[in-house]
């Protein structure tokens, strides 16, 4: 391995940094660390500090911070790899040798992209072939021309567990395994990934295909309707973004970038003229691919669905977002009415009123507003202070000073004039009323293994709590079948525990609940309008938010273990970018430990009330039939 995490501590310890800094600064004693005016901003009185014990350099004027490796390539302006070289003759230490296993790794990404290409010409060659007249006929009724159907790559994988082999003989057959085309487990024979869906290829940003989408076409018990390619050297969901090749260039004209939800309403904006659609891959948006969008543009535009996972979707990105907030650089967020996708507003209202709903996109500090306004109940001076609280605490997420003291102003204004306002305004009016529906009893058989499970760590009984949940409430299952999907794939074993939730909800959806469930929680935005809604619709409310966030857990944490491995890993061949991500993610790491823990003291399945306004009112009160009590204690 080339430049570890061990090896770049060693040699930061090796080297004293005011030494370093010396050499082009001068520096004056200051009791135990040393003092000199900013080398990067005019100034009279020194703010510049050096503190070596601890290794970094910190100005308090204009902000510059950093360590001995920073140093050199801010200050002198290296590349990484010069600042490392030049640091470790100072320190009398030998470059790591470079790894023969890294060249033989850059062989096996080329052999995986000569796989990918194959594969995407095989599907478009069976899309016009016989056995792709179903997906042919599907293609015709989402109204796409042919121009932006041959632009886009739309193939078709046979529904055959060998296809890829067959066609592709000469191909090595480990690397369509390698690639996520074929799925080997172990012991068995490998066979197909995709069968009998829709295929869509996924570019990198240089336009080379690195992975697939698949849509089912027919709908099959259990199958998700996208099925995306898995992790693979070329593909890493947490920086690619479907489409980017082909928006990037259109974006340097038109200087926007939006950003949606799915693949196909990427493709519907093309279809309508708007070539600078991109959409993340059944991921949440990461840092990384926000610092990918501002790399070619500086205020691209989230443009989500209206409804509760939209604006949680919205809440994650700008809490993302905020640690990289830097001048010139922001998000815009364009709110959808709630229930249609680009893809459908388009086709209902035309183009127009989709460039409509980008025109009158929000700032992130006015999303942000409105957001928080809408998390709670505003209608005592404890929320309002809590609005406050939580206000304070996006502001001290802004790492960049001038940024941060920006929004301090503006969003402190803002409350004071919600908070104090003038004495003749209107009471609130509430809007909604809700109704009461009894939760479904536990099987004893579910019960038990719940209440086995809640005596595990913190993630089995977070895990306890949400299948519970969804057990007593399974209408809610539908607003959370991708991220169960997701969480399925990321864990399988204990995953058996949703088995009977989801098959209670198929029945459920069978019988035509499903109206009336989507009668009473279809107009999301109109619920959570601040401060309208009765208490004991707020508590289901919060119920319901608890459980998407559980959800969101559950899939997050193997998600983040996961990617800390991948950072730690891709040492070898971007040391630079691996240590700035591992930080990162190290620290998403904690904020994710830290909301685990508040999430487990707050036991979702104590708020009970999801949908149920009189259980509300009793607060810590399962209010449910015997055979759970003991489940959840
Ligand atoms: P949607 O369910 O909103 O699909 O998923 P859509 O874009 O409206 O698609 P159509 O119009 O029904 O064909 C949005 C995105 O979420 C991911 C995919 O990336 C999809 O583009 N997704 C969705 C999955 O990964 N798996 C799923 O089962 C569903
Ligand atoms: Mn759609």
């Amino acid at each position: 391995m080339a430049l570890s995490p061990q090896w770049l501590d060693q040699l930061r310890t090796r080297v004293t940094l005011s030494s370093v800094i010396m050499r082009t600064t001068k520096l004056q004693r200051a009791g135990r660390e040393w003092k000199a005016c900013c080398p990067f901003h005019d100034e009279k009185t020194p703010s510049f500090t050096v503190n070596d014990q601890k290794g970094f350099y910190h100005c308090f004027g204009c902000g510059a911070h950093g360590d001995v490796i920073r140093w050199m390539t801010d200050q002198r302006g290296l590349t990484f790899m010069d600042a490392v070289k030049e640091l470790a003759v100072t320190a009398g230490m030998e470059m790591p040798a470079p790894d023969p296993r890294e060249a033989q790794k850059a062989k096996r990404r080329a052999g995986l992209h000569d796989a990918m290409g194959a594969a995407q010409e095989f599907f478009v060659r069976e899309l016009a072939g016989p056995r792709g007249s179903a997906a042919r006929d599907y293609l015709g009724k989402r109204g796409f021309s042919q121009a932006t159907m041959r632009e886009f790559g739309f193939g078709y994988a046979p529904d055959e567990r060998q296809a890829l082999p067959t066609a592709l003989g000469t191909l090595p057959p480990q690397l369509l395994v390698e690639g996520g085309l074929r799925i080997a487990i172990d012991g068995k024979d490998p066979y197909d990934r995709f069968r009998d869906r829709l295929m869509l290829p996924i570019h990198d940003v240089r336009g080379r295909v690195i992975a697939f989408g698949g849509r089912i076409l027919t709908a099959k018990d259990g199958a998700p309707k996208y099925l995306n390619s898995p992790e693979t050297p070329l593909f890493d969901k947490g920086r690619t973004l479907y489409n980017i090749h082909r928006a990037s260039p259109a974006a340097r004209k038109s200087d926007r970038i939006v950003v949606v939800e799915g693949y196909m309403d990427v493709i519907a904006l093309a279809n309508a003229g708007i070539a600078e659609g991109v959409a993340p891959l059944g991921t949440a948006l990461t840092e990384n691919h926000i610092e990918e969008l501002w790399r070619h543009v500086s205020c691209p535009i989230l443009c989500f669905d209206g409804d509760a996972a939209g604006q949680r979707a919205v809440r994650r990105a700008i809490e993302r977002a905020l640690p990289l907030l830097k001048p010139g650089h922001s998000l815009k967020i364009a709110w959808l009415p709630a229930g249609l996708d680009p893809d459908d507003l388009i086709k209902k209202k035309g183009v127009a009123a989709f460039e409509q709903v980008l025109g009158s996109a929000q700032s992130l500090l006015e999303a942000l507003w409105t957001l928080e306004m809408q998390a709670a109940p505003l209608d005592t001076p404890e929320a309002k202070a809590g609005l406050k609280a939580r206000l304070m605490t996006h502001i001290e997420a802004i790492e960049e000073p001038d940024v941060r003291s920006l929004y301090r102003r503006d969003l402190l204004d803002k409350f004071s004039a919600f908070a104090f306002p003038r004495r003749e305004k209107a009471p609130f009016q509430p809007r909604k009323q809700w109704r009461r529906d009894e939760p479904e009893p536990l099987s004893p058989e579910l019960a038990k293994r719940l209440a086995n499970l809640s005596q595990g760590g913190q993630r089995q009984r977070l895990l306890a709590d949400v299948v519970g949940q969804l057990a007593r409430f399974p209408d809610l299952v539908e607003s959370h079948r991708e991220a169960l999907a997701e969480l399925g794939e990321i864990d399988p074993a204990t995953f058996s525990l949703f088995d009977p939730v989801l098959e209670r909800a198929e029945t459920l959806e069978a019988d035509g609940k499903k109206a009336i469930f989507h009668e009473r929680w279809g107009s999301r935005s109109a619920e959570q309008s601040v401060s309208g809604l009765p208490r004991e619709a707020h508590d289901a409310a919060t119920a319901r938010e608890d459980l998407a966030e559980a959800i969101e857990l559950l899939v997050e944490g193997p998600a983040l273990e996961k990617a800390l491995a991948a950072a730690t890993e891709r040492f070898e061949h971007d040391p630079e970018g691996a240590f700035a991500e591992q930080q990162r993610l190290l620290k998403r790491k904690l904020a994710f430990d830290a909301r685990l823990g508040q999430m487990a003291t707050r036991r979702i399945a104590r708020a009970t009330p999801i949908r149920d306004s009189k259980a509300a009112a009793v607060p810590g009160d399962n209010g449910e039939h015997s055979g759970t009590e003991t489940d959840f204690q």
